[in-house]
């Protein structure tokens, strides 16, 4: 779209919004509709064709109030991502992105605030229910597929929060600190990978500071590495009231202010016209917001909005992606007498709270769902006395146990992994009664479960979304196949957490102390037992993999190598078996985590069938960040590719050398250790020759001078003077230390 001429007021306008969910329309354009979220579309009708309804109602909601629904018009409560990642489904991660797209059209909407994809780096955090995963792979490739869903119907995505949103803990003030190894490795690899796969319309700005800096007014962030690094075109906005300083955020990188807000529209005005913001920033970022405009209005038709069909597809996902966590044989259960306990059975909890809510269209209610199938009595939970009594005579029972829910969710954080006050008592007890227990559980993320070794089946269904009711029936029936599998890693006992000595920070920082040691890459590190790993997740049948076969023996910068495994359904049913696909560094040249996940696939196989995956894999999947050069290098021995059925069940693995790129050359200064620098054969060359020109030395001489200061922890010249004497002039040498480099620099790009 070219921009018909505005003046500075409409620019400053135009890349603020209007109410609390649109755009403004100026000059012309029209304004964008926008709304959360990742799993369903909450679209007030009173806050979006009424901006006076405003704030109060906006706080209600992302404060988790009850009641939040108010004028919210129903639509599709999908499985929230904590539950819908664990499908490892990329098919499925587009059909549900598709799905969103088809309701927010029919309700006029252009941009869907998600999906959000902030690591999760402790169970605890208030928002995990709302984000993939603790490993960026897995996260990037589920943000990617639903994008690309999405935006094929021609509504565009928000991929937030960037960055590094990984506790609600005063949310809007403490500093998420974070080293940049750890940041580029974890934290923002998973918006990279999503970004050059899908190219989301637009990014969302966190509300945290980052390092020091507000992620809106972030232009390391927002700039040299989302734009300059990874060349994304796309427009960023602010979280709802994120932006602090207008006119830094616009210099930094913020295109659209949203809300609307007038004292910030001032602001601006009054940067542009004093001349601290140029009038070519506010153009560029203008430009951003009409190749939005013009994205949204080139939607292709919208289909029909067929609520039954999204219902059905919400039980699916669901169904693709409960975890079957343990079982000793008792699931698949056939019909039997069951008593049912707990008030899940009946109010099922199906989603997290605040701003990712939606007013489900139907819910299935479990207790409902179940009695298709089986004799069911169901009770609340009550005293361990009672729930024996009542289990007597029950062929078994059926738990539905939940987290400690006090305030969690948007704007809250979990204090514990417990479960819910006297669940564990209950499932303990009727399991050393002899009972065959099977407990499905209702959580945002891990919880802790000491009775895990006690029971005979646990299925983990986090946040099912409206059609979770029949598919936990459809598994415990064995109708379907259980496929999910974890994405976190679910620990022994909360203090296990990786980064649980400097969670969650204080005076207003919150340092990231465990570097890139996140989720599973810090219990391998630390070699700790835990509940379950990550990846894991089990199935009524069985898989063998076979003839792990690499496409080469070595890995080079430029290059990349192709792992192929066969899988076969070694046991009686057909089943869905996800496979990952993990990389051990040897002797790499900095510290890196045990094993990290480069790839995956979900193959459905009939029983006795058999199936050969491919992976393809590129040099960057080998590389680290390394700080001190500020890029990813690719520098080990060797690696070891593994395929396994969880992070902790490797199943084959293969080693492959590795071609390393040449160490950074030491700093070529007299002060540097003279065993560092002379360990570095081009730098030791530059030495030798700097002593023939400073000193009356031949050649050899120098060369033996150099030999006599090697494995000297002190500095070059201190060493060298102790043999040659004060006559080795500190200036002259350095200035030919200089000389030589510029040299060699010279001689390498001509
Ligand atoms: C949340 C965002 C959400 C926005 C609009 C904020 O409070 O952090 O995730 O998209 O509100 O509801």
């Amino acid at each position: 779209m070219t921009l018909p001429p505005l003046t500075r007021d409409e620019k400053v306008a135009f890349l603020n919004g209007q109410g609390l969910w649109r755009s403004r329309a100026v000059a012309g354009i029209p304004a964008l509709v926008m709304t959360d979220g990742t799993h369903g579309l909450r679209y007030s009708t009173s806050q979006i064709d009424d901006a006076a309804q405003g704030l109060a109602a906006f706080l209600a909601v992302a404060r988790g109030d009850t009641g939040m629904f108010g004028d919210t018009a129903p639509a599709t409560c999908f499985p929230n991502a904590c539950l819908s990642a664990c499908s490892w489904d990329l098919d499925l991660a587009y059909r549900l992105g598709a799905a969103l797209g088809i309701e927010a059209r029919a309700l006029g909407v252009n941009i869907l605030l998600g999906p959000g994809i902030n690591i999760r780096r402790t169970p605890l955090a208030g928002r995990a229910f709302e984000y993939f995963s603790e490993d960026p792979v897995l996260s990037g490739d589920l943000a990617a597929a639903m994008i690309r869903g999405l935006q094929d119907q021609g509504v565009g995505a928000s991929l937030k929060h960037f960055a590094c949103n990984n506790s609600e803990i005063a949310r809007t003030t403490t500093s998420s600190d974070v080293d940049l190894r750890a940041l580029r490795e974890i934290y923002l690899a998973g918006f990279e990978r999503a970004i050059a796969k899908a190219d989301p319309w637009t990014v969302m700005a966190a509300y945290n500071p980052l390092n020091g800096v507000a992620c809106a007014e972030n232009g390391w962030l927002l700039t040299t590495v989302l734009r300059e690094d990874w060349g994304y075109r796309g427009l960023v906005l602010s979280d709802w009231h994120a932006i602090r300083d207008r006119p830094a955020s616009l210099l930094a990188g913020t295109d659209l202010d949203m809300p609307e807000s007038a004292p910030r529209r001032a602001a601006l005005s009054a940067a542009v016209a004093e001349g601290r913001v140029p009038e070519a920033a506010l153009d560029a970022a203008c430009a951003r917001m009409a190749r939005l405009v013009e994205r949204a209005q080139a939607a292709p038709p919208a289909p029909p909005n067929d609520l039954a069909a999204h219902h059905d597809l919400a039980r699916q996902i669901a169904a693709q992606s409960i975890v079957l966590l343990a079982n000793d044989g008792t699931l698949p259960l056939a019909p039997c007498r069951l008593l049912v306990i707990g008030e899940g059975a009946i109010h099922p909890v199906i989603q997290g709270a605040g701003s990712a809510t939606t007013r489900p269209t139907q819910v299935d209610q479990p207790l409902e769902a179940l009695q298709r199938h089986y004799h069911c009595t169901h009770l609340p939970f009550g005293t361990a006395g009672e729930m024996l009594e009542a289990a007597a005579g029950q062929d078994a029972v059926l738990v539905f146990a939940s987290h400690q829910g006090s305030r969690e969710g948007e704007g809250a954080d979990r204090d514990t992994l417990a479960l819910a006050p006297g669940q564990s008592e209950v499932i303990t007890a009727l399991a050393r009664a002899g009972h065959r227990v099977i407990v499905t559980l209702t959580c945002p993320d891990a919880v802790d479960l000491p009775w895990a070794e006690e029971v005979s089946a646990i299925l983990c269904c986090f946040y099912p979304g409206q059609g979770g009711g029949a598919a936990l029936r459809d598994i415990l029936s064995g109708a379907v196949n259980p496929s999910g599998k974890l994405t976190t890693t679910f620990p022994l006992r909360m203090g296990d957490i990786p980064g649980f000595l400097s969670y969650p920070g204080e005076n207003g920082h919150h340092s990231y102390g465990e570097g890139v040691f996140v989720g599973y890459r810090g219990y391998d590190q630390r070699e700790m037992p835990v509940r379950y790993p990550f990846g894991h997740g089990l199935s009524y049948t069985t898989f063998r993999y076979e003839a792990l076969r690499l496409s080469g023996a070595a890995i080079a910068r430029g290059g990349g190598i192709t792992a192929e495994v066969t899988l076969t359904n070694s046991g009686a049913r057909r089943g869905k078996e996800i496979v990952q696909l993990y990389i051990r560094p040897l002797d790499p040249a900095l510290r890196r985590p045990p094993r990290e996940l480069k790839a995956f696939a979900k193959v459905d196989l009939q029983p006795g069938e058999s199936t050969t995956l491919t992976f393809p894999l590129t040099d960057r999947d080998f590389c680290h960040f390394d700080p001190a050069e500020g890029r990813f290098v690719l520098r080990a021995k060797g690696f070891v590719i593994e395929a396994a059925a969880s992070s902790r069940d490797i199943r084959l693995s293969e080693r492959i050398d590795c071609v390393a790129e040449p160490a950074a050359a030491p700093p070529l200064r007299t002060g540097t250790p003279a065993d560092v620098l002379l360990a570095h054969p081009p730098s030791a060359r530059i030495v030798a020759e700097a002593l023939t020109r400073c000193l009356p030395l031949s050649e050899p001489e120098a060369d033996a001078l150099v030999g006599r200061c090697r494995g000297s922890f002190l500095g070059l010249y201190d060493t060298l003077t102790w043999y040659v004497g004060p006559e080795l002039s500190e200036a002259a040498f350095q200035a030919e230390l200089d000389r030589g480099r510029d040299l060699l620099d010279l001689a390498r790009n001509p």
